[in-house]
């Protein structure tokens, strides 16, 4: 399968969408203290056959989005759409049916797989709970798919190493051919050597079988390996988006040229030399008035501490939020 065009009907489009967490419970109230506002007012889209690579710092609210989008949480507000349905406040039945269609790949394939368990049970739980029969040689067909032995099946994973332990996570979460996975930094947990081999896994799958992919993780090497399009996240926003191309080497977002400066080799003398971000995260519970990356942005002026900047296109398909871009 090729990779879809940016301009088909995208798989899944996502507006407006929040997750606030209650923080604190009030005497003889039922009011929260506060609301933490850790994804807060995200739009996207994601296509068949591309992968969206979702960067930002620890905190910025990527996981709560991933989960938002797979409809492992419940969001606070906002749309999301497959193949143009909304799916944001579907049925509990409906949404058993959807979960089939999504599936996360996490970080700690140790942790995701149950010690006592079976390769092949592993391998084979999404169909047991889903009850679709035929387990046995769809488990050794996945195996196969992710490059190991359907022999292994009666294993344990103890006895892996843990990019082959990722492997048969990826197996599992293929079992039931989603459309959509959400990769929650799956190879930052493995060695240098094995992570190249990951994510071209991750390739080849995404061309045979044509899934798209929301990839989260720090590393900007990786995402301009893997990515097509970039979302740049901070403090539950989108501060950038678009291919990787624009956004990785043209960056508009002074938030984003913080980022892409720190992986840069050192520059010759004479070449502007863009600092990496100072200062800590504000707080997702008490987020400043303006522009959220005021407090620690070198370009910051009056009134980005007054009126919040909305993503608008600076290029082709490339959007960012800054007053000043
Ligand atoms: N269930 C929850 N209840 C309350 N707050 C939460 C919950 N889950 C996440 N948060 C908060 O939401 C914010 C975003 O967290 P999230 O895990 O989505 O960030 P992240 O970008 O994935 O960070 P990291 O890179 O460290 O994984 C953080 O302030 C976190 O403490
Ligand atoms: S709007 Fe202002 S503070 Fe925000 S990123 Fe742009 S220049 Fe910096
Ligand atoms: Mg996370």
């Amino acid at each position: 399968m090729h990779r879809s065009d940016p301009n088909d009907v995208p798989l899944m489009t996502v507006h407006a969408l929040k997750k606030h967490f209650p923080v604190g419970r009030q005497l003889f109230s039922k009011e929260p203290k506060a609301w933490l506002r850790a994804v807060d007012g995200v739009d996207l889209q994601i296509h068949r056959g591309r992968t969206l690579g979702l960067v930002g710092e620890s905190g910025c609210g990527k996981s709560t989005l991933g989960r938002l989008l797979i409809r492992l949480l419940e969001p606070t507000s906002g749309a999301i759409k497959l193949d143009g349905e909304e799916i944001s406040n579907v049925s509990a039945r409906k949404l058993m049916g959807l979960r089939k269609r999504f599936q996360m790949v996490f970080q700690d394939p140790m942790g995701s797989l149950d010690p006592r368990m079976k390769i092949g049970e592993s391998v084979a739980e999404p169909m047991y709970l889903n009850g679709i029969g035929n387990r046995r040689e769809k488990v050794a067909e996945m195996l196969e798919a992710v490059s190991l032995s359907p022999e292994i099946a009666n294993r344990f994973p103890h006895e892996f190493s843990g990019g082959q332990r990722q492997r048969i996570c990826i197996a599992r979460a293929l079992t039931l051919e989603p459309d959509l996975i959400v990769a929650d930094e799956p190879v930052a947990a493995l060695d240098v050597s094995v992570q190249a081999q990951i994510v071209n896994l991750f390739q080849d799958i995404q061309q045979k079988m044509g899934l798209g992919y929301v990839f989260i993780s720090h590393d900007l090497g990786v995402v301009r390996h893997i990515a097509d399009d970039v979302a740049v996240m901070y403090l539950g926003k989108i501060v950038e988006q678009g291919s990787v191309k624009e956004v990785l080497d043209a960056p508009a977002h002074p938030y984003t040229r913080a980022l892409v400066s720190a992986i840069l080799p050192p520059r010759p003398t004479g070449v502007r030399f863009r600092p990496p971000v100072s200062g800590d995260l504000p707080s997702p519970i008490n987020i400043p008035k303006g522009c959220r990356f005021a407090s620690r942005c070198p370009m910051a002026k009056d009134l980005c501490r007054e009126e919040e900047p909305v993503l608008r296109r600076v290029a082709n398909g490339q959007h960012a939020a800054c007053h000043f871009t």
